[in-house]
C-alpha cells in the first residue's frame, strides 16, 4: 500500500492495539490479527513519565517483531515526555504512522520541529490530543499532518471505559475539517468495541484502534468485521 494514498470516505481501517498481548502469544497474535485483517499494528509507547507504566523495552521488541513478519503497517503512538529521541528507535522500522501527544511537545517550535522529523522520515504524522485536551489546540497544525488522534480515555492503560464526551470533539474536528476541505484521518484510542465503533465511525472517526475487545474475541474475523 503505498505510503499517502488517499482514503475513500467511508472507509474506516482497524489498528490493533498490542498493549496487553503476552510476550509469548505475540508472534501468534500477530499472525491472527494480519489473517483477520486489521490495517495497522498500534504500538502503545509509554515512558514512566508522561505516563504511569513504562514499557519502553516490550514495545520496542513488538515493533521490531511486527515489521519482520509483517507487511502490515506500524501505527506508532508515543505517550512519551522525550519524543524526539524515543521517535528515532522507531523512525528506523519505517513506520505508516508516528503520532505524539500535543501535552508533551508543548511548545509550537518543538512541535512543528517534531512533525517535520517524522515527515522527512517518509511517514504519516499524527498528533493526539488527551481527554482535557480542546481541538483548538491543533487546528493551526492540521494543514501540516495526516491525522489527529482523539483519545476516547486517558492516556495509560488498556480496557478502559470510553469517554462520551471525546466523541463531542472528534464530531467537531471533523465538522472544522469539512468545512474547511482538509485532507486528514481522524482517529480514536481507548475503549473501542462493536458498538462504541459505531458511535465513533458516526462522530466522523475513520481509524479505530482496538485493544481489548480484539485480545479477548474468541473469533478475530468477526470481531474486525463487527466494528466496521
Ligand atoms: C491507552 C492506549 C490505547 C489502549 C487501547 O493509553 O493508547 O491504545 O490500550 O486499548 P483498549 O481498546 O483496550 O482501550
Ligand atoms: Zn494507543
Amino acid at each position: 500500500m503505498p505510503l499517502f494514498e488517499t482514503k475513500g470516505e467511508n472507509m474506516v481501517e482497524i489498528s490493533a492495539s498490542l498493549l496487553k498481548v503476552k510476550k509469548e502469544d505475540a508472534i501468534h497474535t500477530m499472525y491472527n490479527l494480519e489473517t483477520a485483517k486489521i490495517n495497522y499494528f498500534h504500538i502503545d509507547v509509554m515512558d514512566g513519565k508522561f505516563v504511569e507504566n513504562n514499557n519502553l523495552e516490550l514495545m520496542k521488541d513488538y515493533a521490531l517483531t511486527a515489521s519482520h513478519i509483517s507487511n502490515l503497517g506500524l501505527d506508532v503512538h508515543l505517550m512519551v515526555k522525550n519524543i524526539e529521541e524515543i521517535a528515532d528507535d522507531y523512525l528506523m522500522l519505517e513506520p505508516q504512522i508516528v503520532t505524539f501527544h500535543i501535552e508533551a511537545s508543548k511548545t509550537e517550535e518543538r512541535t512543528k520541529n517534531i512533525i517535520e522529523e517524522i515527515k522527512n522520515n517518509g511517514s504519516r504524522v499524527g498528533i493526539a490530543i488527551s481527554p482535557d485536551t480542546k481541538i483548538e489546540e491543533v487546528i493551526n497544525y492540521l494543514p501540516f499532518i495526516h491525522l489527529v488522534l482523539v483519545m476516547t480515555v486517558v492516556p495509560g492503560k488498556g480496557g478502559q471505559k470510553l469517554i462520551p464526551e471525546t466523541l463531542d470533539k472528534v464530531r467537531k474536528l471533523k465538522e472544522y475539517i469539512n468545512k474547511n476541505n482538509i485532507d486528514i484521518d481522524i482517529e480514536v484510542d481507548g475503549g473501542i468495541n462493536n458498538i462504541t465503533s459505531k458511535q465513533a465511525i458516526e462522530s466522523g472517526a475513520n481509524i479505530l484502534v482496538v485493544g481489548n475487545y480484539l485480545t479477548s474475541a474468541e473469533d478475530l474475523k468477526e470481531a474486525v468485521n463487527k466494528l466496521k
